[in-house]
């Protein structure tokens, strides 16, 4: 087989879905697969969730019905994203070795009949898929309708943490080649504090609720060995795949709003393709940017290669607590956005929406009301978007500001004992991105060790826990002519969850200029006011100016007169600090500012549609193409000139994109 890392092929853009014909009949699936062809789709994922229909008792396989489904969708050009079908475990697997099934903190099991039922940890979960992607690479790796590998099925969703024996035992093991010594876990988790000193290795188990708070030191790290062992579950199948065929492997990622389980910055390396799902969370205050931000985040996973989205949904889903459904036009613009951002593919969940099981509510491309449906009318329609858009598949976005985030930083900050419980990692983030993304800004979002050398602006909200050499690079880059804004409660912690004492920011605090003597967070409710009117909310910080100039102070609170914004020149390059949450508008004007000063523009001059215009452009090698994607209710007046190829018309300087719109305008390059 290749040595060479297989690269995702595809003419075009990708159009395509999550297809279960487990639960419907041949008869069915011919409908299926003709339908499926008007609407464009051209990539289907299938046999997820398939263990127990091809191996239905231990050792017995039963392909006949996937091999049939597989050449029908070939017959018809559909290509073919394939799973190994082993994201949940068979009963008869459980009932066997009781043992897989996962533990939760507080010592009881979690059993059968849902999915995911499985710890990453157990051996014998792992053998038993093993052995069934082996019969699924054997059959299928080499078939010409296959475009590309899908292990398992969004790996930690249900089962990201677990806590059984055989997950202490893999913790252990994990420990010791982190740590060499019991000492050096001593000295790392802290354990001097409330007499929790480990003599022996067997001494520790995984951290299962305590009747009191647990050892930070030891969460942050059963955070990282979780998330290395589903990798491992990852490349153990990948590498069963690999010895069959040479298509490409992917899993799909859940960067999307609150799964916080895996570190996927240590993941990226080791796919083919990076491939994300995404769902609107309506329980957030502005779902539409969230969406964006996880689309540059996939991105950034993807180091600015195209990526792929694997799933998003036509509508409402299942699993929130009010299902919304999909505004007009709103499944266009949410597709796009992906595609705007980075995304070479556009797939949903799923293709036919199911009459049975805990998804029956869930939309899908084709809905239960058939193809008389106002939405299945908007599927077929950006499918022919999708098809339009086929020389922007390979292109590259382009972005002068970097956002820093860090799974390290988030589940640090989201410790049992915190100064607010009000405080959340993804807030801060959110509404530093939320800022951005109002002045119609591009954001790449970046790994802590990112080299920020081609960015004019780099932003860290809240990045609590820091390597120091990660702060360093910042800082370096900085003073080098850079200009940053970091956020409070930066820099607090280092990666062994250790305070930088001699005031918070630790290594920032010289490049800040800042002397951070305490924090004071404000309670729910408590608007702070500052000496420019702004006003902010949950955190101040008593603080005085070392080097820095003070830009805003607080006039009231715990932190009165204390400096809440403060810039600090740092070398050739601009240090600012902002030690409170400022209102959106406020933030926005902060960072209007920043980005001005440091001579940040937008991919496009805009008017109107203010902070809900989305503009970005994606670069190829004789063409560049701008994303106009309109929000708003009112049309916005963009200033950009060629081919508007969803309407065909050319466009010139300043026109108008209608309320709700998508355009997207072919360039020139010189
Ligand atoms: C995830 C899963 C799918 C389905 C959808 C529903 O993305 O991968 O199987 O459950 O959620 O939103």
């Amino acid at each position: 087989m290749s040595a060479v890392q297989p690269r995702f092929q595809h003419t075009g853009i990708a159009f395509g879905c999550d297809y279960n014909p487990e639960q419907w009949s041949p008869e069915v699936w011919d409908e299926d697969i003709r339908l499926m062809s008007e609407a464009g789709v051209d990539l289907v994922a299938i046999n997820i969730f398939g263990w127990s229909h091809l191996e239905p008792r231990a050792g017995e396989f039963e392909f006949g019905a996937l091999a049939d489904i597989i050449e029908r969708l070939h017959r018809a050009g559909i290509r073919i994203n394939l799973g190994t079908g082993t994201a949940s475990a068979p009963a008869w697997l459980v009932r066997r070795h009781p043992e897989i099934l996962p533990m939760a903190e507080d010592g009881t099991r979690r059993y059968q009949g849902g999915r995911q039922a499985w710890c990453p940890s157990s051996p014998e979960f792992r053998s038993a898929a093993l052995r069934l992607v082996r019969e699924v690479a054997e059959r299928f790796g080499d078939h010409p309708a296959l475009a590309l590998w899908h292990v398992s099925n969004e790996l930690g969703c249900h089962n990201a943490l677990c806590f059984c024996p055989n997950s202490d035992a893999a913790f252990r093991y994990w420990l010791r080649r982190r740590y060499g010594n019991i000492g050096a876990l001593n000295a790392a988790w802290g354990t001097a504090f409330w007499s929790q000193t480990y003599q022996e290795w067997s001494e520790i188990d995984t951290p299962r609720l305590t009747v009191s708070t647990r050892n930070p030191g030891q969460m942050l790290d059963f955070r990282r060995f979780s998330s290395d062992e589903l990798l491992a579950h990852y490349r153990s199948e990948a590498e069963v795949i690999r010895s069959y065929s040479d298509a490409p492997i992917t899993t799909n990622f859940m960067l999307t709003s609150h799964i916080d389980g895996l570190d996927y910055w240590s993941w990226a390396d080791d796919m083919d393709v990076i491939a994300n799902d995404h769902y609107l969370d309506h329980r957030l205050s502005d779902p539409t940017v969230e969406l964006a931000f996880a689309a540059d985040l996939t991105r950034g996973i993807s180091g600015n290669e195209p990526w792929l989205l694997m799933e998003h949904s036509v509508g409402a889903v299942n699993w929130q607590p009010i299902n919304l459904a999909k505004a007009a036009g709103q499944m266009t613009r949410n597709s796009l956005t992906h595609v705007a951002r980075g995304a070479d593919a556009v797939c949903f969940f799923q293709w036919r929406a199911s009459v049975q099981g805990s998804e029956k509510y869930h939309s899908a491309m084709l809905p239960h009301a058939g193809t008389n449906a106002a939405s299945w009318r908007e599927v077929c329609e950006l499918g022919e978007i999708v098809g339009s858009l086929s020389e922007v598949a390979g292109t590259r976005v382009e972005s002068e500001v970097a956002l820093v985030f860090s799974w390290e930083a988030w589940w640090a900050t989201e410790e049992e004992s915190r100064p607010s419980h009000a405080l959340g990692y993804l807030d801060q983030v959110h509404a530093a991105y939320g800022a951005l993304y109002a002045l119609g800004l591009t954001v790449d979002v970046v790994a802590p060790d990112a080299d920020f050398t081609r960015y004019k602006l780099v932003v860290a909200p809240g990045l609590h826990l820091v390597r120091e050499q990660h702060a360093r690079s910042l800082t370096d880059w900085v003073f080098a002519g850079g200009t940053a804004l970091i956020t409070f409660y930066s820099g607090t912690v280092d990666e062994d969850d250790r305070v930088w004492a001699g005031g918070y920011g630790g290594p920032f605090r010289e490049a800040l200029g800042v002397h951070v003597e305490e924090f004071a967070p404000v309670a729910a409710g408590t608007v702070l006011r500052l000496s420019t009117g702004a006003t902010a909310r949950l955190w101040s910080e008593r603080s005085t100016a070392t080097t820095a100039r003070v830009e805003a102070t607080f006039i009231d609170g715990p932190a009165r007169d204390a400096p809440a914004i403060t810039s600090n020149a740092w070398g050739a390059g601009q240090a600012w600090y902002l030690s409170t949450l400022l209102d959106h508008s406020d933030y926005t004007d902060l960072l209007a500012t920043v980005s001005g000063a440091a001579g940040v523009h937008s991919a496009v001059p805009f008017r109107g549609g203010e902070g809900q215009l989305e503009l970005v452009r994606r670069r190829g090698e004789a063409h560049s193409y701008v994303f106009i994607i309109n929000h708003a209710d009112a049309a916005a007046t963009v200033e950009v000139s060629g081919l508007e190829m969803i309407t065909g018309v050319n466009v010139q300087n300043q026109w108008q994109v209608p309320a709700g719109a998508v355009r997207v305008v072919r360039e020139a390059l010189a």
